[in-house]
Parts: C-alpha cells; sequence; structure tokens
C-alpha cells in the first residue's frame, strides 16, 4: 500500500477511535502506531474523514480554501457552503489580515474543522500544518484573494500559512481576485496575475461593479455561484482525459459586426455557444487554447486565453497574430463575408429615396491560415448552409485546402444559429466515412469533434512514423 494511501486509511482509524491497526511488516506496525497516536492526540486538527481503503465508493473531493483580508471576506462563506453543497470537503485557512474581517470561528463551525490561521501558534497541534494541509487537497481555492496574496503566490514569498501552502502545493489552484479596481489595474498586479496564469494557475476574473470604497469598476469578487462553478470545473477537468495535452488550439467564435456608420453595422445571429464550447471541451482535455471571439453572448470559459474582436478585420489579424504557434485552428465564427466599401464618418441621414450599399469583401482567414499552414497544423472549418449541406460543404473543404469539415445545417431553428443544441456532418479531406451527428448540445458535439481531431492526429502521427 502506498505510504500516503497507508497513512490515510490509519487517519480513518484514529478519527474513527479505532485502536486496533492491523498491519503486515514490522516497520509499517511502528509508523501506523506513532501516526495513531499523533491522529489520538491531534484528533481535532484532522482535517477530513478519509475513506477507508476497502470502501469502493469514491472519495468526496477536499477543496482547502483560503481567505485573504479582504472586505469580501464574508463571501467566503457562501463560497464554502456552495462547495459542501456540490459534495466536497472543505478545510479552511485564513490569513490574520482576513481575521479582521470575519472570525475563524464561523469558518470552523460551517467547516466542522480546525482553522489554520498561524502553524507556529500555541494552539495549533499539526507542526507541518502547511504540508498536511496543502498535500491532502484536490483543489486550492483562494477567496478572495488580494493583491498583496496574489503577489506573494507570483513571487514565491512564503511568510505565512497561506502564502507557504500555495508553495507546498502539488493540486490545482483556484485564485480569485478582489480589490479597488486601481489596484487591480495597477501595472504590478496585472504582472503577478500574467505570472500566476503562466504558472498555470486558475483565476476566476472579478466583476465590474459598486465597491464598498464607492469606486465603480472590475475589482469585486466575482460571484460565489460562479467561483463554486468554476472550482467545480477544475475538478472535473482534473478527472477527464488529456488526448489534447500539448496542443495549441486557436478557435474562432461569435459573429463579426461591420459597421455602416457610428451607429449600424451589418452582422448575423451567432452567440458564440459552438466555437466556446469548442474551446471549453479542448482545455478540458488539456490543450492550451486561444479563442478569438467576435461578438457573443455567452459566457466566455476561464482558463483560456481570448482575444475580443469585433470585425472581420480585426479577427483576421487577431488569428494571423496566434496561428504560427497553433497546432489545431477551428473557424466556428460566422465571419461577415461582405462589410461596407465605406464608413460613414457620421449617422447616415433618412432621406425620401432608397440608398445603395457598396460591400467589398472581407478577408478569408480560414483560407489564409489554411495556405499558410504550418508543418502539422491540423485546420477544420465549418460550412453553415440552408441547402446542399454536404455538397456545399465538401466544395468548401477543397478550395479552402482543409484536413476537415463541420457542416452545419442552419435551416432550422433548433440546430445552428444562436440554439443550444446542434446537428451537423463531419467531413474529411481523405478517404475517412462522413460522420453524421444528430441532433445533441453542443457542448456534446464540441467533444466529437474533438475525437475526430485526435483520430486525424494519430493517424497523421503514425503515417509519418511509416514513413520514416
Ligand atoms: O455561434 P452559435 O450561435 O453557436 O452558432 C454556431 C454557428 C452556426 C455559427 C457555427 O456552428 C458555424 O456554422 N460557423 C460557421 C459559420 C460560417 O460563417 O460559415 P460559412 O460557411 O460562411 O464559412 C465557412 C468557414 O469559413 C467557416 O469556418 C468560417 O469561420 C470561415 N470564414 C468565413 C468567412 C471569412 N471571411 N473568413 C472565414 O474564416
Amino acid at each position: 500500500m502506498p505510504e500516503q494511501e497507508f497513512s490515510s486509511l490509519l487517519l480513518t482509524q484514529a478519527t474513527c477511535g479505532k485502536q486496533s491497526v492491523s498491519v503486515s511488516s514490522g516497520s509499517e506496525i511502528i509508523l501506523a502506531q506513532q501516526i495513531a497516536q499523533y491522529c489520538t492526540d491531534n484528533l481535532w486538527v484532522l482535517h477530513f474523514d478519509f475513506i477507508m481503503s476497502e470502501n469502493k465508493e469514491p472519495r468526496r473531493k477536499r477543496v482547502g480554501l483560503a481567505v485573504t483580508g479582504g472586505i469580501a471576506a464574508y463571501k467566503a462563506i457562501e463560497v464554502l457552503r456552495g462547495l459542501q453543497r456540490a459534495g466536497c470537503e472543505v478545510r479552511v485557512a485564513m490569513t490574520r489580515h482576513a481575521c479582521e474581517f470575519v472570525t475563524p470561528l464561523t469558518f470552523r463551525a460551517l467547516s466542522g474543522s480546525y482553522v489554520v490561521v498561524d502553524d507556529y501558534s500555541d494552539d495549533n497541534p499539526d507542526p507541518i500544518a502547511h504540508i498536511t494541509f496543502s498535500q491532502t487537497i484536490d483543489l486550492f481555492v483562494v477567496a478572495p484573494a488580494t493583491a498583496n496574496t496574489l503577489a506573494k503566490f507570483a513571487n514565491g514569498v512564503a511568510d505565512d500559512f497561506v502564502t507557504s501552502t500555495y508553495l507546498a502545493c502539488t493540486a490545482p489552484v483556484l485564485v480569485t481576485p478582489a480589490m479597488n479596481t486601481t489596484m487591480l489595474e495597477h501595472p504590478a498586479t496585472q504582472r503577478n496575475l500574467e505570472q500566476l496564469r503562466a504558472d498555470g494557475v486558475h483565476i476566476v476574473n472579478p466583476d465590474a461593479g459598486e465597491m464598498a470604497c464607492g469606486t465603480i469598476g472590475p475589482g469585486r469578487l466575482s460571484d460565489p455561484e460562479k467561483i463554486v462553478a468554476a472550482a467545480l470545473a477544475v475538478l472535473t477537468r482534473t478527472d477527464s482525459k488529456a488526448d489534447l495535452t500539448g496542443e495549441h488550439v486557436l478557435i474562432t467564435a461569435g459573429a463579426t459586426r461591420e459597421p455602416i456608420d457610428p451607429v449600424r453595422f451589418l452582422s448575423n445571429r451567432s452567440s458564440g455557444k459552438m466555437g466556446v464550447a469548442l474551446a471549453t471541451a479542448a482545455r478540458d482535455r488539456g490543450a492550451k487554447v486561444t479563442l478569438v471571439a467576435g461578438i457573443t453572448s455567452v459566457e466566455l470559459p476561464a482558463d483560456v486565453r481570448v482575444v475580443n474582436t469585433t470585425t472581420a478585420a480585426d479577427m483576421y489579424r487577431a488569428v494571423m497574430e496566434n496561428a504560427a504557434s497553433a497546432t489545431i485552428f477551428i473557424g466556428a465564427a460566422a465571419v461577415a463575408d461582405y462589410a461596407p466599401a465605406q464608413l460613414a464618418e457620421q449617422k447616415i441621414k433618412k432621406t425620401n429615396s432608397s440608398i445603395q450599399l457598396e460591400l467589398a469583401r472581407t478577408p478569408d482567414i480560414l483560407g489564409d491560415v489554411a495556405a499558410a499552414r504550418r508543418h502539422g497544423q491540423l485546420i477544420v472549418g465549418f460550412a453553415a448552409e440552408t441547402e446542399n449541406l454536404l455538397k456545399h460543404a465538401t466544395e468548401k473543404l477543397r478550395k479552402k485546402g482543409l484536413d476537415a469539415i463541420v457542416a452545419n445545417d442552419v435551416s432550422s431553428r433548433e440546430s445552428g444559429f444562436d440554439s443550444e443544441k446542434n446537428a451537423v456532418a463531419i467531413v474529411f479531406r481523405d478517404e475517412r466515412e462522413i460522420v453524421e451527428l444528430p441532433l445533441m448540445s453542443k457542448n456534446e458535439v464540441a467533444h466529437r469533434i474533438l475525437n475526430e481531431i485526435v483520430e486525424l492526429r494519430r493517424s497523421q502521427k503514425s503515417h509519418q512514423a511509416s514513413t520514416n
């Protein structure tokens, strides 16, 4: 039995008040006695009800919740409750300053566990609490995360329990910044957030709104419900397959908006749901994801680099800047094929006669990415069609030189633009059979498209191996 699991079993037995420990070897008996003694002495600091190894039920997820010193500290109570409602076991740590806003007693009563503030304090009987705490959790959530804590995390400063735990933690970390707008926008804080992102820390961006100090702007702690949802998503992701690890997936989503004058534009009904579902699914499967978003009406995924754009020309620039480093490109955006040839500087005045609007072609993003294809890059387009679906999609596939195209029948309101579900057929450049997917959620469609992309990558690799 691995030592950690063995210790867990003993901790459970100690927690359950069991004195006898049945183990075979002499050294294990000594270890068992030592751990049982440690657990008996420190029963009240034990963090979680570890599941005994003979119990086949999947164990509940363990979340370490760190509360740092900001006015939003009281909202951490809602985060704790939400995580508990979702079936997680939660143990709380607080910085000293957080205790100025909410007492450890509140969190102790709600979590049922000792709340660690200072691991050197006389009443903390666990001499290596930062290790015990950090290495028995599946996720470390910091809510709220102050500018000071973020700065310490970003620079490896470990001068209290929360920051030492961060450094000792091998589980994923989710931080939820909350601070005054000016502090948030300060280049130092932005640098620290960028560093944390690069270090693989998950970040739930703060909301904009009225702050305790009266300022209106971004910096308010995100909704506890959103924080809980993000935490659960990270936990789920850790469990899911990671067959896109090592890939950089560049995805376009949403509609472009082509201005006619300062108040009018040409656009379409794309909500961005399909592209966002692809970005989320690719992220969950281990890929690094860059999402070039046009106009969307859905929440954009966390832990995905988002580049916001408006016009087809903007989207073209953003895609081209990122295409060289992408290993997979998926064009799910509904990009305008035409834009007004002239942008009127003033609002166009109404007259009694009709007017003519001259339209000019926009750049073909998908076509140009394919034309500049890097070795090994996989390129997948969409074809939104209202008639002759497969014929038109296959023509686009060939003309643009793609690896595959997702033929999307957009003639029904149930699928395609701004719907929750989609029905598509995936057509390939090689002789592979067309994959027809009946109406299903866009999330499911996204995973099915990615399954095919993973297959394309596999056959590309085995082809390369056989020709070398
Ligand atoms: O966003 P939703 O509401 O979830 O809706 C999803 C969707 C219907 C928009 C999506 O599933 C879809 O079909 N996207 C492609 C829409 C489209 O513009 O199709 P198209 O047949 O006109 O374009 C063919 C391909 O070329 C597409 O991959 C498109 O992104 C790309 N294109 C088009 C024009 C252009 N100037 N540049 C491009 O890259």
